[in-house]
């Protein structure tokens, strides 16, 4: 099936400059830099089992419009630099080895195994995104360890974990969250024991951190991601639930994912936080959901009420199939959802008041039912309330990988959708222009060409949804999962 193509492994690394068909916006100068798993080869022989355990590779595209860095590229006016590469971590040097037992979800090593390595040595095949965190690009995963990467070269300087005296846990949403018009950046982190507790964190310039809060719970769920508006963080405690003591039961082996349980008995709780005085306000529950990505949040009505768009996975049973055999087979619902609008009513009182239990309340609204993957809002809007998603616009029920990039409007309910060819897309980034309206800047998404097997970077008009322009891969790279663009990572001219 032509879906395979986005899991195969690449081994070819490249630094290259490429030639841009079409024309880059002049004030597209910075770069978007991408993670995902990039091999599933091990030595001797040997591959890892599930996606997420996938080797970190980073992709980094730098916008040269004018081609002002100078580099040959074939007569084109405007350049893109491209730049892939393994990170260089402790997992892709035991992949090397052939000693990697995987970390998310591969590999035979009992379950008392992979606990006593949370608690002692995290992974660090951080795959799953680069964010900025003061002076650092830190390539990200659930564990606690963070690679530190050049970003210019993607070559590792270091790995971080914190080591202070703020609590801290073993598990970690992939997600930070970022409030634009303070540039703080959250943190959720999960601490294992009798009674588990979420640690809410504000991330500080200097690697510091401070401690906002945290909510105690019976049974950890599975939170990849997690809300922020200006006042609050807000928790989806899915009903994907561990007993944590369950790890030191003798016997039980398998993938650490596949010790989360689906119990939708207990329902879902929505933690809603005070940001600043770290102040549980308010804990509605609704019925048993589960989804990886919140999109977006914002309050209203005078901060009465907390909305959030979440990304939300009809058959949560589905993630237990996210093995390379069955999403190389096409199955795919455990990938693709929908998007649905939850509106927290804070019980009509503002402030660090205490609700009491059944004030506040919380009422989903179903948006786009017709299949998403992976959907963003513009940067711009993160924290306010935001009129546009995008998304990779993917069936579900589904066997196919995603075929467009879709543009929803929340407010009219319109749909736009890009697509080209057999195109099989990956997740839409917006780059917003500065001024105009929301939707004036570019859409940057990575398309795989399953006919010629190239991937190509599209870049796409927020506005009216057209290509704008296309630049050619030199091979094709497997499915990945986030990007960033950063606007200070500049192409510079040779020397
Ligand atoms: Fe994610």
């Amino acid at each position: 099936m032509a879906t395979s193509l986005g899991f195969h492994s690449l081994s070819d690394e490249r630094a290259t400059s490429l030639a841009v068909d079409g024309s880059l916006p002049a004030w597209l100068t910075g770069s978007l830099i991408r993670n995902g798993p990039g091999s599933f080869s091990i030595a001797d022989g040997q591959a890892v089992d599930h996606w997420f355990d996938g080797l970190a590779m980073c992709y980094r595209f730098t916008f040269d419009p004018g081609n002002r860095a100078g580099t040959a590229v074939d007569g084109a006016d405007d350049a893109v630099h491209y730049r892939n590469r393994f990170l260089d971590t402790d997992a892709y040097a035991d992949a090397q080895a052939g000693t990697f037992d995987g970390g998310f979800a591969t590999g035979e090593s009992t379950l008392r195994e992979r606990l006593a390595g949370l608690f002692t040595e995290p992974y660090d095949n951080t795959n799953i995104i680069v964010e900025r965190v003061a002076d650092q690009y830190r390539a990200l995963t659930e564990s606690p360890r963070a690679t530190v990467v050049d970003p210019n070269t993607l070559t590792v300087a270091d790995d971080v974990q914190y080591d202070g005296p703020e609590p801290s846990g073993q598990l970690v949403c992939a997600h930070l969250k970022r409030d634009p018009a303070t540039g703080t950046l959250f943190t959720v982190e999960t601490e294992f024991g009798r009674t588990s507790t979420y640690h809410i964190h504000a991330l500080l310039g200097d690697g510091d951190r401070r401690h906002v809060g945290s909510v105690e719970t019976d049974a950890p769920a599975y939170m990849h991601s997690f809300a922020l508006t200006p006042h609050y963080v807000v928790l989806t405690e899915f009903p994907l639930r561990v007993n944590p003591l369950s790890f030191f039961k003798p016997g039980r082996q398998g993938p650490f994912i596949e010790q989360f349980e689906w119990q939708p008995d207990r329902g879902t709780r929505v933690a809603v936080v005070d940001r600043t005085s770290g102040e549980l306000v308010a804990e509605p529950r609704t019925e048993a959901l589960f989804g990886f990505h919140h999109v977006n949040a914002f309050e209203r009505d005078g901060g009465t009420e907390v909305v959030f768009d979440l990304e939300t996975i009809p058959d949560a049973t589905a993630i237990d199939d996210l093995s390379l055999e069955t999403l190389r087979q096409g199955n795919l619902d455990a990938v693709a959802g929908r998007l649905e609008r939850f509106i927290v009513d804070l019980g009509g009182v503002t402030g660090s008041d205490r609700y009491g239990p059944g004030e506040a309340t919380v009422r989903r609204e179903m948006r786009y039912d017709e299949g998403t993957a992976l959907p963003t809002v513009s940067p711009a809007r993160w924290c306010r309330p935001h009129q546009y998603v995008y998304a990779m616009s993917m069936d579900q029920p589904t066997t196919e990988w995603a075929t467009g990039v879709l543009k929803y409007d929340t407010e009219t309910g319109a749909v736009a959708e890009f697509s080209s060819g057999g195109d099989y897309f990956g997740e839409p980034i917006f780059v917003p222009r500065g001024g105009g309206p929301e939707d004036a800047g570019v859409v940057l998404t990575v398309a795989l060409d399953i006919d010629a097997e190239r991937s190509r970077l599209v870049v796409i008009d927020g506005e009216s949804f057209d290509e704008r322009a296309r630049v050619e891969l030199p091979h094709a790279a497997p499915f990945d999962f986030h990007g960033r663009y950063f606007p200070e990572v500049q192409a510079r001219a040779e020397t």
